[in-house]
């Protein structure tokens, strides 16, 4: 019912010779009966665009302008230059903006609207920190931070968003989640959805991100409502990312 998606989030990483190594033998190996997309850093877009656009792999962005209109925001990249220069996605909320960039769920919402208006499919990322996780407050957490998202955008813009769960203890650390740790929180967002819509409850898919490895990935996808996986670091390694999207057929 819902395609399986790997999106690669390569977060500050690449250069223009290792981006088109990378892309040049994912689009070569990519498996079929999955949905793939990349995230590179924005200056790699539009060569990377340029040479593999129409080779089935998906592009996106790690972030954008809340802005719609474009103006004097010195440093700030909108929505429809991402789309410019062959993104179709972009990442909306990654913990680390959230904690570097310390962006508020009603910044983020904007952002997300952004997205949408000029036409880039978000994915939503949500997740709890160590602390949070601790005290037992993921699905609280989790559920504020979607709940901004749908009182400012309304439940129909999640027909064409994805939502990436990462529990901020996951990311980079190699503790991934259990499979039925990920599967309770993904029922959890899914049943919110609900709340609003049953149908784009259904249809919205909900990927896992923290630690996915190509040994944990299968057992990760297999459950019913994860549907796919959010990749840090295995996404920069070509053999692993393709194992990993492998896994999700
Ligand atoms: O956005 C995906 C990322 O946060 C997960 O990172 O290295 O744990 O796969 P990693």
């Amino acid at each position: 019912m819902r395609k399986k998606l790997v999106a690669g989030n390569w977060k500050m990483h690449g250069s223009r010779v290792m981006a088109d190594a990378l892309v040049g033998e994912i689009v070569e190996n990519l498996p079929g009966g999955v949905e793939v997309v990349v995230f590179p850093p924005d200056v790699y877009l539009a060569g990377l665009s340029d040479r593999y656009g129409d080779r089935g792999l998906g592009f996106g962005a790690q972030d954008l302008s809340e802005h719609h209109a474009l103006g004097a925001y010195t440093g700030e990249i909108a929505g429809e230059m991402l789309r410019d220069v062959g993104a179709d996605w972009v990442l909306v909320g990654h913990s680390e903006r959230r904690q570097y960039q310390r962006e508020t769920d009603d910044l983020l919402a904007k952002k997300f609207d952004a997205a949408r208006t000029a036409g880039l499919k978000p994915i939503l990322c949500v997740g709890e920190t160590l602390e949070e996780h601790e005290d037992g407050r993921a699905e609280e957490v989790i559920g504020h931070q979607i709940g901004v998202v749908i009182d400012c955008c309304g439940i129909e813009s999640f027909r064409d968003a994805v939502i990436a769960y990462e529990p901020v203890w996951a990311i980079g650390t190699g503790l991934t989640a259990t499979p039925e740790k990920a599967q309770k929180i993904h029922a959890a967002i899914r049943s919110q959805l609900a709340k609003k819509d049953a149908n784009i409850s259904l249809l919205t898919r909900v990927l896992y991100g923290g630690s996915v490895k190509p040994a944990n990935a299968a057992e990760l996808f297999a459950q019913p409502d994860v549907d796919g996986g959010l990749i840090g670091g295995a996404s920069l390694v070509a053999s692993d990312f393709l194992d990993i999207c492998a896994a999700a057929r």
